[in-house]
């Protein structure tokens, strides 16, 4: 089974709590989800592998650490992933960003793949899949099965609130996959919604509605 880990630091706890809140606006909202994914990255990155390099410096010659392993692509899921985008790229500036797109059909209401565009070397990479909200894990579960069908095995996926029902349909769909979330909430409503949740994180971030 892969990890599941709630990111509790107390800042991203704090940048959190300032977006629950309904007041919250777009601009507020859009700098803390980029503030909160920085953070997270940085959490989430704590396990990668590093390798020793000789360098120079302007004293001496010397053996250091560089990371090794794998390169990474974040891939969001659309659309509300493209939120947490530029936040992952402040700590992996390099990483290439490859994007999945789905919605659900109203009459089989089955998820159905509108638009996959990834990077050539996908088997390659570490994945960071980012999508704010990880709710009946429906999305996420699509993410992953497009992203397995085309070569990628290594895979951390990225939320910001999680609902307990989608982690377990995650785990149970993918169990290979780590799980990395700033919050674990209490459960959905009928409407689908996390509880207590921020509402629609898409709408929050892009300012629809
Ligand atoms: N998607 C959202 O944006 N919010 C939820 O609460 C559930 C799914």
């Amino acid at each position: 089974m892969g990890k599941f880990e709630v990111l509790n630091h107390p800042l991203i706890q704090h940048k959190l709590t300032i977006i629950r809140e309904k007041q919250c606006g777009t601009k507020v909202f859009r700098e803390m989800v980029n503030e909160i994914s920085t953070l997270m990255a940085y959490e989430v990155s704590r396990d990668m592998p590093l390798e020793d390099i000789e360098i120079e410096t302007p004293i001496c010659k010397t053996t250091q650490k560089t990371l090794a392993g794998k390169k990474v692509a974040i891939v969001p899921i659309l659309r509300a992933g493209l939120g947490m985008v530029d936040g992952v790229l402040n700590m992996i500036p390099a990483a290439k960003v490859g994007h999945v797109g789905m919605y659900r059909d109203e009459k089989t209401l089955k998820p159905v793949e509108y638009f996959v565009k990834l990077p050539s070397d996908i088997s390659q990479r570490q994945l960071f899949v980012v999508d704010p909200m990880l709710a009946t894990g429906g999305s996420a579960i699509m993410a992953m099965d497009m992203l397995k069908k085309r070569g990628a095995s290594n895979i951390k996926f990225m939320c910001l609130v999680a609902a307990p029902e989608g982690v377990k349909a995650l785990q149970e769909a993918h169990p290979d996959i780590d799980i990395y979330t700033a919050a674990l909430d209490d459960h959905l409503n009928e409407d689908g919604y996390i509880v207590p949740g921020l509402g629609d994180a898409g709408d929050r971030l892009f300012g629809t509605k």
